[in-house]
C-alpha cells in the first residue's frame, strides 16, 4: 500500500531509551484501515514500552508516529481522542458496579449523561456482558474482566484500539471468547485493532499481519497469508513423502535429481529437501520405481519454528 493516509498508525525510526537502555529501537511499522496487527515478542521485547508511545502515554527519546493522523508528541491529545487502550494491567477499579466503572470513564471523555448511558448499553451489548451491569469489577472472573475491559476501551468510539495482551491468562474457553469478541471487532465495528502477545496460536487465528519485536528491534513484518509462504520458499524447504514402498535404489535415484539437497527416511516417510521445481521429478522417479504416492505435502512451519528462527538469528 502506497497511500499514506490509509495508514491507521505509522511509525518513523520510533525509539525508546531508558539511560543507556534501548527499550525500543528505530521501529518502523504501519498498521493498515480496518486490520487486526499482532505485535509479538518475548518478554520484555519492547511491546508495552511501544504501545504507551502510541497512545502518547510515553514520550519517544527519537524518532516518532502518527495515529489516526495525530503526530503522538505533537498532538497526544487527539491522539487519546481516536485510540484506546486495554492495558496490561487492568485499570479499573475493583470496587465499582460495570455502570460505574464505563460511566466514569465516558465523563472523563465529556461525553453528557444521556450519551454516555446509551454508550454503556451499546458497549456491553458487543462484549456479551449486558447482565453485568450493576455487579462489581472485582466480582468478575478474568475472561469477564477482560470483556469489560475491552468495553471501557470502546466508550469514547475510537478508531483504532491496542489491547496490550488481552488473552493472557483466560483459559482456553476464555482464550477463545476474547479471540472471537477481536474478530468482531473488526468485521462488525470496523475498528482498527493492535493486539501484542506472545501466545503465537492465537495471533495466527486473528490477525491479518503481524510484527515481530525482539530487544527493541523488529525483526519481521509479515502477513499471515504470506508467512507460511515465505518459509516454505527458504532453503530448507522440505516435502513429506509418504509411499507404497521405498527401496534404497529409489532414494539414491531421488537424491541424484538436480536440485534435491537430502533426503530423510523416518516412520514410514521420506523426506525431500530441495527447490519447488524438483517436486515434478521427484514423483517421476517414485512412479518410475512402481511405488505410489500415498500422501505428499510442503511442511508447513508453525509460528512457533518461525519465531524461534527469527530469535535466533537475532541472537546470533
Ligand atoms: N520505566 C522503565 N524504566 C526502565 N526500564 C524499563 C521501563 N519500562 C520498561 N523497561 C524495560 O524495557 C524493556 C521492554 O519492556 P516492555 O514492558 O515494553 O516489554 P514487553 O514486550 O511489553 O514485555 P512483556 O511481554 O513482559 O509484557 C524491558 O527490558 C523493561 O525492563
Ligand atoms: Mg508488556
Amino acid at each position: 500500500m502506497t497511500n499514506m493516509q490509509e495508514y491507521v498508525v505509522q511509525t518513523e525510526q520510533l525509539t525508546k531509551q531508558y539511560g543507556d537502555f534501548t527499550a525500543v529501537n528505530h521501529l518502523d511499522m504501519e498498521v493498515e484501515q480496518g486490520e487486526i496487527f499482532g505485535f509479538l515478542g518475548p518478554n520484555g521485547a519492547g511491546k508495552t514500552t511501544t504501545v504507551l508511545m502510541l497512545m502518547g502515554l510515553s514520550v519517544p527519546s527519537s524518532g516518532t508516529a502518527k495515529v489516526g493522523g495525530h503526530d503522538i508528541i505533537e498532538e497526544s491529545r487527539e491522539v487519546r481522542s481516536v485510540a484506546s487502550i486495554l492495558p496490561e494491567y487492568s485499570s479499573l477499579y475493583g470496587d465499582l458496579t460495570t455502570f460505574e466503572n464505563l460511566d466514569y470513564l465516558g465523563q472523563l471523555n465529556d461525553m453528557p449523561r444521556e450519551e454516555r448511558e446509551n454508550r454503556i448499553h451499546d458497549v456491553l451489548e458487543i462484549v456479551g456482558m449486558s447482565e453485568w451491569l450493576d455487579a462489581k469489577y472485582e466480582s468478575f472472573s478474568r475472561g469477564m474482566k477482560q470483556r469489560v475491559g475491552i468495553a471501557s476501551t470502546m466508550m469514547k468510539n475510537p478508531k483504532v484500539v491496542f489491547l496490550d495482551e488481552p488473552t493472557l491468562g483466560l483459559d482456553p474457553v476464555g482464550t477463545r471468547e476474547i479471540r472471537e469478541l477481536i474478530l468482531d471487532l473488526k468485521n462488525r465495528q470496523g475498528l482498527t485493532v493492535v493486539m501484542t502477545s506472545h501466545i503465537l496460536s492465537e495471533v495466527q487465528l486473528t490477525c491479518d499481519r503481524i510484527g515481530i519485536i525482539n530487544r527493541g528491534r523488529l525483526v519481521l513484518k509479515e502477513t499471515m497469508a504470506n508467512l507460511n509462504h515465505v518459509m516454505t520458499g527458504a532453503e530448507d524447504r522440505r516435502v513429506d513423502f509418504k509411499l507404497t514402498k521405498v527401496t534404497p535404489e529409489l532414494v539414491k535415484d531421488i537424491e541424484a535429481i538436480n536440485g534435491v539437497k537430502e533426503v530423510k527416511q523416518e516412520n514410514g516417510r521420506l523426506y525431500v529437501y530441495g527447490t519447488d521445481d524438483t517436486d515434478i521429478h521427484v514423483s517421476q522417479t517414485i512412479v518410475e520405481h512402481g511405488s505410489t504416492i500415498l500422501l505428499m505435502k510442503p511442511r508447513e512451519y508453525t509460528l512457533e519454528e518461525i519465531f524461534m528462527k527469527y530469535y535466533q538469528q537475532e541472537a546470533d
